[in-house]
């Protein structure tokens, strides 16, 4: 089936590489023209496991191509996917301006009839709007139908979740687009050895599938963060206590992990926007706003225990481990380590940074912080250490060369990535979250 994908971003990239993996033929599309050069010579903007390989693969079977013009990408398009940025107004609500301005651009270059699939991440109602935008500007008045089709991809493991996902959902209001989103599924539904789950619904409750659940990942996230700051004030350990509550299967062990809060450019702003979409069609979401409030003291955290340990940050040296939101991604969105670094450097802190792949794109952010080579460069005389990302290169330090760098053994470990009665043992100062 020939597919457009419209927003050559994280999503857009992984949606196009993959649908032309299990067979389709795939033309991206992206107004960033510097981005499209990158694409067409080869080159992958963003760092995610097997995606470079997947690019080249899909683009030398000539079923992967990509283009800054919309009109041409659309040329022959049974589906075309909008996976363009909702980022958030200053309120916290979906800015939808780039989904707007490329729903007027189909619409004018419809000329068969289309499925027009949403991808990103919309507030429930949005596929209404589209539709409006679309039959408005409809000038060959050519049939279409708006689905949604929400993407639950992970950064780092966004292949496999796109390939093998727990579930594919649909949301429809014919017949006729549910079949093409069938056809255009079926491929993923046969190559797993496994029944992949595919909830057809209406739109709206496929828009609202997609917002309640990141935004209910990231109640259980704060949730286990606010538990961690009753164990750390009660002398109980939140990892047993996560275990303890995991092993329940209602509740699961997953996202329970406590730490320096979630980032990413999903969470915080999905769980904002859901806040406000419900505010405003007449529900106080409240629960929502305390989601937020407590991710926000927990980012605030590193920085706060190192001025305990410190007394005083001016003039101290603060190595940062791992800056990227997660491992295995260079995305920096809201990450809890940028938001570190610039309170670090408001309290007059020096920073040394390292990280596996993020290097590059914290620097455009804060250019004048040292960036080392290895984390041994990094802990190198400096009076702390914070450790913002569980990058698994962390894991196996050699912690008798961290000590005896460092003018001061003192580690933050804002991910609970090691053991406190083995870092002791070693003798450091160790601090993590909800642990004593
Ligand atoms: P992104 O910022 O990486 O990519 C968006 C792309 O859209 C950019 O390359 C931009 O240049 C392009 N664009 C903007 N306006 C355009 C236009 N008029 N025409 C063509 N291209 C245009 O964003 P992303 O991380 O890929 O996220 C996209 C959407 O998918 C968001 O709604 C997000 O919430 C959702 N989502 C993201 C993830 C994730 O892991 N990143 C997962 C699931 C859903
Ligand atoms: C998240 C969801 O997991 C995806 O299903 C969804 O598609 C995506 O958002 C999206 O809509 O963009 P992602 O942001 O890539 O994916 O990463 P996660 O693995 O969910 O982690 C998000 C943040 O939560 C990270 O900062 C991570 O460190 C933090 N986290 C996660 C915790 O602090 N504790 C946990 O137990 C789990």
């Amino acid at each position: 089936m020939k597919v457009c994908v419209i927003g050559s971003g994280y999503v857009g990239l992984v949606t196009g590489s993959c649908l032309a993996e299990i067979g389709h033929t795939v033309t991206c599309v992206d107004s960033n023209e510097q981005k499209i050069a990158m694409l067409q010579r080869g080159a992958v903007p963003i760092y995610e496991p097997g995606l470079e390989e997947l690019v080249a693969r899909n683009v030398a079977a000539g079923r992967l191509a990509f283009t800054g013009n919309i009109t041409d990408g659309m040329a022959g398009a049974k589906v075309i996917f909008i996976s363009v940025g909702t980022p958030p107004t200053p309120s916290g609500e979906a800015d939808l301006s780039f989904v707007e301005a490329v729903s007027t651009t189909v619409a004018h270059g419809l000329k068969d009839y289309t499925v027009v699939a949403e991808k990103s991440t919309v507030p429930v109602r949005t596929g209404e709007r589209i539709k409006q935008t679309i039959t408005r500007n409809n000038v060959n008045n050519v049939e279409f139908d708006v689905v949604s089709n929400p993407e639950f991809l992970r950064e780092g493991s966004a292949i496999e979740d796109f390939l093998a996902p727990d579930r594919i959902v649909i949301g429809v209001e014919s017949e006729r687009a549910e079949a093409i989103m069938r056809e255009l599924y079926e491929p993923i539904i046969k190559r797993n050895s496994y029944e992949v789950p595919v909830i057809v619904t209406n739109v709206n409750s496929a828009e609202l599938i997609k917002h309640a659940s990141n935004s209910f990942l990231a109640l259980k996230i704060s949730y286990i963060n606010a538990v961690a700051q009753v164990c750390e004030l009660s002398g109980a350990d939140i990892e047993k206590v996560a275990e303890g509550m995991g092993l329940d299967k209602r509740i699961g062990r997953s996202f329970l992990n406590a730490g320096a809060g979630f980032g990413g450019s999903c969470f915080p702003k999905d769980v904002a926007a859901f806040y406000q979409i419900s505010k405003q069609l007449g529900y106080d979401f409240e629960l929502l706003r305390h989601v937020l409030e407590i991710n926000d003291c927990q980012k605030q955290m590193p920085v706060k225990k190192a001025k305990q340990a410190l007394w005083v940050l001016k003039g101290k040296t603060v190595a940062v481990l791992g800056l990227a939101f997660k491992p295995n991604t260079d995305d920096i969105r809201e990450a809890p380590a940028i938001h570190c670094i610039r309170a670090l450097l408001a309290e007059g802190a020096a920073v040394k940074a390292f990280d596996p792949q993020a290097m590059a794109r914290a620097r455009a952010l804060f250019p004048g912080i040292q960036y080392c080579a290895d984390p041994y460069e990094c802990v190198q005389d400096a009076n702390a250490a914070l450790v913002m990302t569980e990058w698994d290169d962390f894991k196996s330090l050699d912690f008798p060369r961290v000590k005896s760098l460092m003018k001061h053994p003192i580690i933050i470990d804002g991910r609970n990535m090691y053991k406190p009665e083995i870092m002791r043992e070693m003798g450091f100062e160790y601090h993590s979250v909800g642990r004593r």
